[in-house]
């Protein structure tokens, strides 16, 4: 009789605990519920992030955690936010941000400062680096005309399918190494001193910070949105999901920017399929929605 461990499908684990059919219905969990597609190399991944939680509910198998979370949304909810992958960090993709200080930053300026609100995106945002270094090149190099900018009626929405996700973008709170990546003056402009640490953490100012609002979201499922945006940002979020909910995610965010506005994605990504008809391209992985 072959060893246990001859049959595992993660080194040292035992079949008993972990089998390729209870991996396969962790894959189709996270692809029915957040588009994500584990392959069958993401076996240990799926089992180094599954376990703790099938430790911490006292269960003793996959199997039997599997068959729990099918009756207990709460659970199943955190294991698949477990799965998530939530890398990210201060101006990641820095051309991006060379784009926009060019190209959008200017007429979201203007129509700002004619009293229009102005409403921008950061869909999968993970911990909020993304939507932090957003409005820190929106707000700018002048600390003073970057204040009265705040005060306009500038709504960036931070949202994310992980909750532990957004509670971090939340909280704001980060390593002073993570913020080293901003160009100096937006980090001196717009970062703050952290009580009670030893200047090791910096937290996002509160001028930012209230310009923030965030949520808990899977974009596979319907937004509650009335308003359209003049501004998307999903980067590195559509690399996990299949060519079809691709597909159908840029054409929902293509319907959800004004005309004109304009839509970043991941540097691996591409629009394709319908949305092609709505959006042109007009940089690397830069999008902006066609006139009505
Ligand atoms: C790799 S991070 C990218 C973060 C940031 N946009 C960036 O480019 O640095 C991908 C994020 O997408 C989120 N995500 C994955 N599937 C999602 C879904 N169906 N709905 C909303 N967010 C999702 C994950 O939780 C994760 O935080």
């Amino acid at each position: 009789m072959p060893a246990a461990t001859d049959t595992a499908i993660v080194p040292g684990v035992s079949p008993q605990v972990y089998d390729q059919r209870d991996f396969e219905r962790i894959s189709q969990m996270i692809r029915r519920e957040a588009g994500i597609v584990l392959g069958n190399n993401k076996r240990m991944l799926a089992y180094s992030r599954i376990a703790p939680l099938v430790r911490r509910s006292g269960r003793q198998t996959f199997k039997e955690y599997l068959d729990l979370i099918e009756n207990d949304g709460a659970e199943q909810t955190r294991a698949i936010a477990s799965l998530t992958t939530n890398h990210t960090y201060f101006n990641r993709e820095p051309h991006h941000f060379e784009h926009f200080t060019k190209n959008v930053r200017p007429g979201l300026i203007a129509q700002a400062q004619r009293g229009e609100t102005v409403r921008i995106w950061s869909a999968g945002c993970s911990s909020g680096e993304e939507i932090y270094t957003l409005l820190m090149v929106l707000l700018g190099e002048d600390r003073n005309e970057g204040r009265q900018l705040s005060k306009r009626k500038i709504v960036a929405l931070a949202s994310d399918l992980a909750e532990h996700a957004v509670r971090a973008a939340a909280d704001a709170v980060y390593p002073a190494e993570a913020l080293s990546k901003l160009p100096p003056v937006l980090r001196e402009n717009w970062s703050v001193a952290v009580a009670d640490t030893e200047a090791t953490s910096l937290g996002i100012s509160p001028d930012i910070k209230q310009m923030v609002r965030f949520r808990q979201l899977n974009l596979l499922r319907p937004w509650p949105f009335g308003s359209l945006f003049d501004l998307i940002f999903c980067r590195n979020v559509m690399i996990y999901f299949d060519g079809p909910t691709k597909e159908q995610l840029v054409l929902n965010f293509a319907r959800q920017l004004k005309p004109g506005a304009h839509l970043y994605i991941g540097h691996s990504e591409r629009v394709s399929g319908p949305a092609t008809e709505l959006l042109e391209p007009v940089g690397t992985t830069i999008y902006r929605r066609k006139a009505a």
